[in-house]
């Protein structure tokens, strides 16, 4: 079976996801995809001996080259793994149930437009939580809003900092999306 992953920037997931499956014969990831040439992932995906591809705009969309490489590639499940970009509507058609997502945070809460990394983190910080974590879930047309496949929780601490939060969300990040993605391929 094939993932490929689309990230935007430092890829830790994505390594976590390359290193569980690393020595699966049934699982392989393929391709990783960046909308920026030189987010850290790409060096990931080199470095693992993965195909990296760097796209822009007019690539990512419908009549670009990124649909006909998905199409070719026609990969079991997309990843999206700190990926910033809103996936279009006819991606979501034409692999329906085979996109998913992490979020940094529980949600419905602290998900929608511009709720990513740190702003995540700083809101649940301000908002005086006692608890934060993961969500993966299917991607659809609109932000943060498919169907929850699977959550994870952690406490949030009174002497937290968004870095200390952002820390302890990422190990569970780690912990959680490989296994979740095996269970959801196999
Ligand atoms: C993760 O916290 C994920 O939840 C969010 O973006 C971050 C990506 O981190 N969507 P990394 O690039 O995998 O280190």
């Amino acid at each position: 079976k094939k993932i490929i992953i689309f990230a935007s920037g430092n890829g830790s997931n994505a390594q976590a996801i390359i290193n569980h499956f690393e020595n699966n014969d049934q699982v392989q990831v393929t391709h990783i995809l960046s909308n920026k040439p030189n987010a850290f992932v790409l060096k990931r995906a080199t470095q693992a001996g993965i195909e990296g591809i760097s796209f822009n705009k007019f690539a990512f969309a419908k009549a670009g080259s990124i649909h006909s490489i998905l199409k070719q590639i026609n990969p079991d499940l997309i990843v999206l793994a700190g990926f910033l970009w809103k996936i279009p509507e006819f991606m979501v058609e034409e692999f329906p149930n085979r996109i998913v997502n992490i979020h940094p945070a529980l949600l419905p809460k602290y998900g929608g437009k511009g709720m990513y990394g740190n702003h995540v983190h700083g809101a649940v910080l301000s908002n005086k939580e006692k608890e934060s974590g993961i969500t993966i879930h299917y991607v659809n047309e609109h932000y943060d809003e498919g169907g929850i496949i699977h959550q994870a929780t952690c406490p949030v601490l009174m002497n937290d900092t968004i870095e200390s939060l952002a820390n302890r969300i990422h190990q569970l990040e780690h912990e959680h999306f490989p296994v979740t993605i095996e269970k959801l391929l196999s």
